[in-house]
């Protein structure tokens, strides 16, 4: 049988945001990279195969990272008592410029990508730079590590530094080069990535759109994010009906499948539109605290039926791997709770849900370990002597809170084993 793999432990995943299934002692096969099922004992017709045995170690879906930027890794923890817009301009514009340099960027971006395989994150949206050399380099290093990945070059044509604005036109040629050279990639594929409504006249705006609708592609791009940067838009697009309009007006807004990071200040009206284009939007914790943004309404957000994944956004964000941002997004909500009682705090269940088959459905059927879904998943291996004191969801929720990449002792990606790594820190 073609690409036959039993896998031994005990699983752990969330159907629905509301509960863990847990599977104790069991096997699961996948065919192909699919999940097949998940049995008590070897099914009579794959006797005989070998079965790879963790014995009492967890096994979880891989974790899926819906917003983060690869040029700026190396600024993790830099720059962290800085408002967005001071903190963009004072570090983040700086070390982007360095991606036009090919050789720091495979070194930069490789070191990104061994973290982002440690941390167990086997898929995300990633926004590289405006250098269209240098994300080509990105798109490279990812498809050597075997994970998969949505990646955009950066497009910005007003209003940062000069030496990361490019023109309209080589904004726009730039992005279609990329698109050509990897749209048919089966793991690492492009995503239209416009930085952000400041940095983008309408006329790039409006080709960008175009080319998502030619090509049927994805879009991805931050979204009121911080009260600064909502004035500045305000100021910036005056005949604008609110921020949302600016991307929605220019086919980049649901037209095709899209992501925006953020959302932290949407009104009512930005919410019903948001009910009814069905972005991702992308709570990034972590990130949201650092640079002073604020708080994503979550619950809220929960409670309309609005699509949330999470993200570490990275460097807005300090640590690479979703665990921190899990944990993070359950204490921001107890934080809120505080003042609203109606706002329930976050649970483990719909936290894990949002880094696993909530943000993975923007992939596809990857996150869960329902039958047809791709088995890209986590082994993780906790301490011994807790193993016996605690319930398989307690121990998952330790790993979460206390654990990270050096807890995870594979990796799977659609039923291939991936490579040991050593990352840096
Ligand atoms: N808005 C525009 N650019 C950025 C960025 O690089 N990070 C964050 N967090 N927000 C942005
Ligand atoms: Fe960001």
């Amino acid at each position: 049988m073609s690409n036959l793999l039993i896998v031994k432990g005990h699983f752990l995943y969330t159907k629905t945001a509301e509960k863990f299934e847990v599977h104790k002692d069991m096997f699961l096969v996948s065919i192909d990279g699919i999940v097949e099922g998940i049995y008590p004992t070897v099914p009579d017709r794959f006797k005989g195969a070998q079965v790879q045995d963790y014995g009492d170690r967890l096994i979880i879906p891989g974790f899926v990272d819906l917003h983060l930027h690869a040029s700026q890794f190396l600024q993790c923890g830099v720059g962290m008592t800085k408002q967005l817009l001071d903190w963009l301009n004072d570090y983040t514009f700086d070390l982007e410029r360095e991606f036009q340099n090919l050789e720091f960027a495979r070194k930069a971006y490789s070191c990104f990508a061994d973290k982002m395989v440690a941390c167990g994150t086997l898929r995300s949206c990633i926004f590289a730079s405006s250098s269209t050399a240098g994300t080509e380099v990105l798109f490279d290093v990812l498809k050597e590590k075997g994970i998969g990945a949505y990646v955009g070059k950066v497009n910005m044509d007003q209003n940062g530094p000069d030496f990361i604005t490019e023109t309209t036109e080589k904004s726009l040629e730039g992005t279609k080069y990329l698109i050509n050279k990897f749209k048919d990639e089966p793991l690492v594929k492009p995503i239209i990535t416009p930085r952000f409504a400041p940095s983008c006249s309408t006329e790039l705006l409006r080709g960008l759109g175009k080319l998502a609708l030619e090509y049927q592609l994805p879009v991805q791009s931050h979204l009121s994010e911080n009260i600064d940067e909502v004035k500045w838009v305000q100021s910036l697009f005056e005949s604008a009906k609110n921020y949302s309009d600016i991307y929605l007006t220019n086919n980049l807004y649901g037209q095709t499948k899209t992501i925006m990071a953020h959302a932290i200040y949407l009104d009512d009206d930005e919410k019903k539109l948001a009910l009814k284009m069905d972005p991702f939007l992308v709570h990034c914790p972590d990130s949201n605290i650092n640079v002073r943004s604020g708080i994503m309404p979550v619950r809220e957000y929960l409670n309309m039926g609005l699509k949330i994944g999470l993200g570490s956004d990275i460097a807005g964000g300090h640590k690479m791997g979703l665990n921190e941002a899990m944990v993070r997004a359950i204490q921001l909500s107890k934080l809120v709770a505080l003042n609203d009682e109606e706002l329930q705090p976050l649970t483990i269940a719909e936290v894990f849900y949002m880094a696993t088959k909530g943000g993975g459905s923007f992939f596809g059927k990857t996150g869960s370990f329902e039958k047809g879904f791709l088995f890209d998943a986590l082994v993780i291996e906790d301490d011994n002597m807790i193993a016996e004191m605690y319930s398989l969801e307690d121990r998952l929720e330790k790993f979460i809170y206390t654990g990270d990449d050096r807890n995870i002792i594979a990796r799977y990606v659609e039923g291939k084993c991936l490579s040991p790594i050593a990352s840096r820190t």
